[in-house]
């Protein structure tokens, strides 16, 4: 039997490696459960008897418990495992603790982690699927998609959308992956932030250092967290300033166009890199319905690589 999904690769690790096919193969799927997640009994049993485990050594809230709405609704079984209970704080390695995991026969491994390329690595040692739920700076596949699921919802298209990604785009996994995913799907898109926290050399897209000139005749705007974990101390910067120059309030906004509308992947500073009243105002914030559509498309990403993976096992 033929494989019915356009995506047919068993992980899901990085977003420059999806064809625009692929992406829209995640989208699409993910209809049908943004409908289920409406109803009052939210339950399939399409992954019954499935087992997934949720491997957290970084601070997540949307991810991880979304990874987790997604798995049980679907009727499978998920297991937490972070690092301040894992064993690896009596020096056990990453890897030792992914391969000891490999043994309990997992059907997907969803993984963070600080090291850049970590879930790769992962991949070539386990038999399990593995999902990349944001590894240091560089990519964070699944947030990308559910960013384009939100768009595509509200625009019902991507062709000419013209998006913004602002602020600490230098440290930002983020917006790696959804500069990948957008530009595949039609977007164009302008990064704006201070020079210190935009990376030189970037491609596939318009670079700005100044909001004014950056939001103009924008579609949406992405705000991005200054990402004090990951910045040394030569390029935070004062966040009073940094509000004045780069926070996004409604005057900012006033730049893009009319109607644009607003997204932030979460957590926010508030009052750092977006205005709390504008962050909270439905009218012009996508923010929670990103949300809702994370469980949505991690439902179709856990149904389709197990679908991949249980026809590639039967030999098809
Ligand atoms: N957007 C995002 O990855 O949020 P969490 O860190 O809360 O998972």
């Amino acid at each position: 039997m033929k494989n019915k999904f356009d995506y047919k690769g068993k992980h899901l690790i990085e977003s420059k490696k999806l064809s625009k096919k692929e992406i829209e193969c995640f989208l699409n799927q993910s209809e049908k459960f943004i409908q289920l997640n409406k109803r009052k009994i939210k339950k399939l049993n399409l992954l019954k008897g499935r087992t997934i485990f949720n491997l957290f050594f970084e601070n997540s809230t949307r991810t991880r418990t979304s990874f987790e709405v997604a798995a049980k609704r679907l009727g499978a079984d998920l297991i937490n495992v972070s690092l301040k209970d894992s064993s690896i704080n009596k020096g056990e390695t990453l890897l030792d603790t992914m391969t000891t995991i490999n043994s309990m026969s997992p059907d997907v491994l969803i993984v963070r982690h600080p090291e850049e390329g970590i879930s790769s690595k992962i991949s070539k040692i386990v038999d399990a699927c593995v999902i990349n739920a944001g590894d240091g700076s560089r990519e964070h596949p699944t947030q990308a998609l559910l960013d384009a699921l939100t768009i595509k919802k509200k625009f019902g298209k991507f062709k000419k959308l013209k998006i913004a990604i602002c602020g600490d785009i230098l440290h930002s996994r983020v917006a790696r992956s959804n500069i990948e995913i957008l530009s595949k799907l039609g977007c164009s898109i302008n990064v704006i932030g201070p020079k210190s926290l935009v990376p030189k050399n970037i491609k596939k897209v318009k670079v700005f250092y100044n909001m004014k000139e950056g939001l103009k005749d924008c579609d949406i705007v992405m705000m991005l967290r200054i990402q004090k974990e990951r910045i040394f101390k030569k390029h935070v910067p004062n966040k009073k300033i940094y509000f004045e120059k780069y926070g996004l309030d409604y005057k900012k906004l006033s730049f893009a166009k009319k109607n644009a509308f607003v997204m932030h992947p979460g957590p926010m500073n508030r009052n750092v890199e977006i205005d709390s009243e504008l962050a909270d105002d439905v009218t012009r914030s996508l923010i929670q319905e990103q949300v809702t559509m994370g469980v949505a498309i991690r439902m179709a990403c856990l149904e389709i690589l197990i679908s991949n993976r249980d026809k590639n096992a039967r030999g098809n």
